[in-house]
């Protein structure tokens, strides 16, 4: 069983050493280990909240795509898709507006920051807050909890995002009376490094002290480094290492050894300005090979396009399902839906016994049932339950379910009806190639017939 680990990256400004050595990096080894499932995505609605400017948003998104790629993302592993091009997010978000206590919005650190700030200044307290802005953490919901993530790897500062969203999930999940939503957990990354920036402050896009990881290109990077803020020691003086700007960048991207000769290097008072080039020189190492291929992938915006696109179809194969689980335990249960429904039923000859359900106790002496259809051939085999009550409580779900609700999924060990994208029961089948899907065709019959008899 894989752990979900889902995280946005906003959308605005330039990607820095900081946000690469802080995120992209340990988001990218992370992706390589067999037991998580990675989603990760563009926050570009969230990008609105923060700039109307459409040419920067084109343009952030675009690069910080192409960054991502050309760290090593692997879109064949990662599910790397744009929020924007998810139309099950911005649905759910509704869904979650509608059981989201404003008063839970009203305490989110960054709109009580906004309203302090007017009322310290004076300013009607909403004063140029938007309801986006407002609404922010929703969103951010909707976003995690459209794809079910168990881990959601996020900076300090958005820990309250992901209470929200927990809470959010378990109020829905109590409101419609089944646990719909996963309860994301923050995952909050203490070894990583928070760099320091041109001024030893950490670096950061509002400090204005940034180093630009690609889009600077080894010139405009080599340049920043040079106006990293030093003290007035001269060459020959023995420089402390720990509090150096330049150490601590150094040691972020070089190996134990390489970090204990340029501690050397410093106590034996080699210069600031030749420290700097060594500097320069071990994170183009690494970063050299990166900019190029993000130099030929910004030369080719169709191709990122094309993998964002395959993304978003990935991502979708999630979310589209789940949004209508949702929309049909909420009462808005698609009219095509039940259109489609209707004709089929009117088309089963009225003698066309109904499908049957059949309960028994296994050799462990647990609860399953099996489903038949009118003609008696088997459809269905539950999983075993412990109580009778889950077991029974199943079979009345799948009473109303319909056809077109039918998720099913192909595991190792056969084809499996999901609820919740829990695994229920397992499609009885016969032999060939075609076999799984006469066995769906067949079960969402005898479902479309149950529901019609309802
Ligand atoms: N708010 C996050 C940030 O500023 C970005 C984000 C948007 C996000 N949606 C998300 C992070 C969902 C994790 C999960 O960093």
């Amino acid at each position: 069983m894989q752990t979900r680990v889902l995280t946005g990256i906003t959308t605005t400004g330039t990607p820095h050493l900081g946000n690469y050595v802080g995120a992209i990096r340990p988001a990218i080894a992370a992706s390589r280990r067999d037991e998580v499932d990675a989603f990760y995505f563009m926050a570009d609605y969230h990008a609105l909240i923060k700039s109307d400017d459409p040419a920067r948003i084109e343009r952030s998104r675009l690069e910080i795509a192409a960054t991502w790629l050309a760290a090593g993302l692997d879109p064949e592993r990662v599910t790397f898709y744009r929020q924007s091009d998810i139309p099950e997010i911005p649905e759910l978000t509704w869904f979650l507006t509608c059981v989201t206590a404003k008063g839970l919005l009203n305490r989110a650190h960054a709109y009580k920051a906004a309203v302090d700030k007017n009322v310290a200044e004076g300013e009607d307290a909403d004063a140029g807050i938007t309801a986006g802005l407002y609404m922010y953490p929703v969103l951010m919901a909707a976003d995690i909890l459209a794809f079910n993530a168990h881990q959601v790897p996020v900076g300090r500062d958005q820990i309250q995002h992901i209470e929200m969203a927990r809470d959010i999930a378990q109020r829905f999940n109590h409101i419609y009376g089944r646990d719909f939503f996963v309860l994301p957990e923050a995952l909050i990354e203490e070894q990583v490094a928070t760099l320091p920036g041109l001024d030893g402050r950490k670096m950061s896009k509002s400090y204005d002290n940034t180093i630009p990881l690609f889009a600077a290109g080894a010139k405009g990077m080599r340049e920043a480094i040079l106006r990293i803020v030093t003290d007035s020691r001269l060459p020959g003086e023995p420089k402390d290492p720990d509090s150096s700007a330049l150490f601590i960048l150094f040691r972020a991207f070089a190996s134990e050894a390489e970090s204990q000769a340029f501690r050397t290097a410093l106590e034996e008072g080699i210069g600031w300005g030749e420290a700097k080039q060594v500097l320069y020189e071990r994170i183009e190492t690494d970063v050299a090979p990166m900019r190029a291929r993000y130099d030929e992938l910004m030369a080719k915006p169709a191709q990122i396009e094309a993998i964002l696109q395959e993304g978003a179809k990935k991502a979708r194969a999630i979310a589209v399902p789940l949004i209508a689980e949702l929309r049909d335990a909420i009462g808005l249960r698609s009219g095509a839906a039940v259109a489609v429904a209707a004709p089929a039923a009117a088309a089963v000859p009225k003698a066309d016994k109904p499908p049957r359900f059949a309960s028994f106790r296994d050799g462990d002496g647990r609860f399953r049932f099996r489903l038949f259809s009118g003609e008696g051939e088997e459809l269905l085999l539950s999983q075993p339950f412990d109580d009778p009550k889950a077991a029974g409580a199943l079979q009345k779900r799948l009473r109303t379910l319909g056809g077109a609700s039918a998720v099913v999924q192909t595991l190792a060990d056969g084809t499996m009806l999901e609820l919740d994208g829990i695994a229920v029961a397992r499609l009885q089948m016969g032999e060939g190639a075609d076999a799984a899907d006469l066995a769906l065709v067949r079960l969402r019959h005898a479902l479309d017939q149950l529901a019609a008899q309802d």
